[in-house]
């Protein structure tokens, strides 16, 4: 009697190991033949059908996922830890903000002004963005992606080396002159946020947004010790936020930023929010680079408005 052996490969993707998955999730992903870089950056897609873009440079490591243009990681290799703080709470769910990293808050800040309805904090950072173009440029590997939320036509370009460079450009396609608020919410890694102080506000004043109240500048660094959530109206085009613990200095340049928004929710509101770790307060900071309230953007037909900022960090024993 003749005895036949079969390999047996499942076509049913719930048959196959978590390992398995993970390799035909990026070998099928049509991403790599159009955008991969090699090894620099590579496509994957997450169980919730979320695809992220995946840098591992000669500078530096990243994750930038599709969903809302939204860097997730960065680290240079001179960096002995991350640069930005990821929740280990967050959801990589679709139509989700991704807690941490750098989420786009795009055309308004906050609350809708008159729909209570709309998400917080706009559309941008939770729909699909369409990829254009990946590069390796000096040993950089850039990302362009677009997104067009009628009336506004969005182009973002994200460059990951020594450092991380993003930059928003919005074009108006209609033909009346319209408005919007951006903030790129950088979520920093700390080392203890007791310890981190925040210089480049000290002559900028700012609403505080819990109580309501309008400060003039306080001349001196921001130091954490209570819930933070200060609207800051003035340009502040270098902001340094120093980490004794990490013994580092992370700076944020920025251009055509009238606003900067420092956050952070300390331990009762951690506890409220879902996606957030309750003590994960103490290892990260806020600093967005924003044009919102009073300053925000007013742009005439086919009109462009860009903002910039750039991240980089440096060790704190170098210039001490
Ligand atoms: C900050 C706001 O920009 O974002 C805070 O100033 C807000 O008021 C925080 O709580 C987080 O917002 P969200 O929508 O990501 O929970």
């Amino acid at each position: 009697m003749a005895i036949s052996f079969r390999l047996f490969v499942p076509r049913n993707t719930s048959q196959l190991t978590p390992l398995q998955k993970k390799h035909r999730r990026t070998m099928s992903n049509p991403w790599n033949a159009r955008f991969g870089l090699g090894h620099s950056l590579r496509f994957d897609e997450t169980e919730s059908g979320l695809v992220v873009g995946r840098i591992e440079s000669d500078l530096c490591t990243g994750r930038v996922f599709l969903q809302g243009a939204h860097i997730a990681e960065f680290q240079p290799f001179h960096s002995e830890h991350p640069v930005l703080f990821l929740s280990s709470q967050s959801l990589f769910a679709r139509e989700k903000a991704i807690r941490g990293g750098v989420p786009i808050c795009f055309p308004w800040f906050g609350a809708h002004p008159m729909d209570a309805g709309q998400p917080a904090h706009g559309l941008a950072r939770i729909r699909n963005w369409e990829l254009l173009e990946t590069r390796i440029e000096s040993g950089d590997i850039v990302l362009r992606m677009g997104l067009d939320l009628p009336p506004f036509a969005i182009r973002y370009s994200v460059r990951f080396g020594k450092s991380l460079r993003y930059c928003f450009e919005v074009t108006n396609r209609s033909s009346s002159q319209q408005t919007f608020e951006l903030a790129l919410h950088t979520y920093l890694r700390l080392g203890d946020v007791h310890r981190a102080v925040v210089m480049g506000l000290e002559q900028v004043p700012f609403l505080d947004q819990l109580t309501g109240q309008v400060h003039s500048a306080r001349g001196i660094p921001i130091r954490f010790t209570e819930e933070t959530d200060r609207i800051y109206q003035g340009a502040a085009k270098m902001i340094v936020v120093e980490d004794p613990v990490y013994r580092r200095r992370v700076m944020l340049q920025s251009s055509d930023s009238q606003s900067t928004i420092v956050w952070n929710p300390w331990i009762a509101k951690s506890k409220r929010m879902a996606d957030f770790g309750d003590d994960e307060y103490l290892t990260m900071c806020c600093i967005e680079t924003a044009n919102v309230r009073e300053n925000r953007i007013e742009i005439g037909p086919e009109a462009n408005h860009s903002t910039m900022v750039e991240v980089s960090v440096e060790s704190m024993e170098k210039t001490t």
